[in-house]
């Protein structure tokens, strides 16, 4: 890995009865898009916030940007832009006097506003916009737009919590190809997400569970580490599917997505053919049965429904 931008060990948060992080040991290299994915109260904000110095730790030690988390955090809020969960804009103001409002909180130099804001209007695509009050912008828009303030300072790290959350899925995919955009530009990305499926475009991922970091890797290497393979049956009787094959050997775990039944199993090629034997058998119609890639989502269920056994 190149130069770590962020490290963390022991990294902990207590709030009065909850261990909201426990013991965090991450390390995020310079340039990643690093995705922090987990269920709804893991500790996704906790930490970022940790990270963005907004927060005091309970335990354990931290260097962001080069600086020292407990010693140094006004030093740290320079450098990285923070996107919190419920980011405020300023709903009076127009687009363009909000991105104005967050430069000048920044300190950006006033000879270099007009280019910056114009930039990043573009960047956003939301030029053909700037002149309309961010109360009267969709979700998405505004999500953009306190993504676009977040920029306005330059900031070489980005803390985003959930940032995508609520939004519809297009404005979900145009908000990703701009975080793309950014990480090839050498900016490194920290980005929560409860959405499981975002963690594919990301280049290592981190899952985190009841303020644990349970596991750290690559999307494909966090796929390999299932105990077996997925195969999928179509059916619109998935209910007398599912209770009949998940008793039979082979099968690990069942997960169905409308009517799709996906079982992981020890063998793929082998309970494929037992599984559709067994179907026919009982009378049961299905088509479309096969070994079917691995889903990221799919990945993490099976992994917290391991943790929870
Ligand atoms: N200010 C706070 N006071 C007390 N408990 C908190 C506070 N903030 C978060 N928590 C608790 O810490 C845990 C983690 O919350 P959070 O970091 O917001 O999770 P996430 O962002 O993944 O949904 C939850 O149990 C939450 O209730
Ligand atoms: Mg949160």
């Amino acid at each position: 890995m190149t130069d770590a931008i962020i490290q963390t060990t022991g990294l902990t948060k207590n709030f009065k009865k909850t261990r909201a992080v426990d013991a965090l040991d991450l390390t995020i290299g310079s340039g990643e898009l690093f995705g922090l994915v987990g269920p709804d109260g893991a500790g996704k904000t906790t930490s970022l916030r940790l990270l963005a110095g907004l927060l005091t730790l309970s335990e354990g030690e931290a260097t962001v940007a080069g600086y020292d988390l407990r010693r140094q955090s006004e030093s740290i809020k320079k450098e990285i832009g923070y996107m919190a969960q419920q980011f405020s804009l300023y709903a009076e103001l127009s687009v363009l006097e909000n991105l104005q409002f967050f430069a000048e909180i920044y300190d950006v130099p006033r000879e270099m506003i007009a280019e910056r804001t114009e930039k990043l209007l573009q960047f956003a695509r939301l030029t053909e916009f700037k002149d309309r009050r961010a109360a009267h912008l969709s979700g998405g828009m505004q999500k953009k737009l306190a993504l676009a303030c977040t920029l306005i300072h330059e900031p070489k790290l980005l803390l985003l919590d959930e940032p995508t959350t609520g939004v519809d899925p297009i404005s979900r995919r145009e908000f990703w190809d701009i975080l793309t955009n950014l990480h090839l530009n050498g900016t490194t990305i920290i980005v929560s997400t409860p959405y499981m499926d975002e963690a594919d475009r990301c280049s290592r991922v981190g899952l985190i569970y009841a303020g644990k970091l349970v596991i750290c890797d690559t999307p494909r290497q966090i796929k390999k580490e299932l105990p077996g393979e997925m195969v999928e049956f179509l059916t619109n009787e998935w209910k007398a599917a599912k209770t009949l094959v998940e008793k039979m050997p082979g099968v690990l775990e069942t997960q169905t997505y409308g009517e799709a039944l996906h079982l992981l199993v020890d063998n793929g090629e082998q309970r494929l053919a037992q599984i559709s034997e067994a179907l026919t058998t009982n009378g049961i119609n299905f088509r479309g049965a096969r070994v079917a890639p691995v889903r990221m989502e799919e990945a993490f269920i099976s992994l917290i429904q391991r943790l929870e056994e």
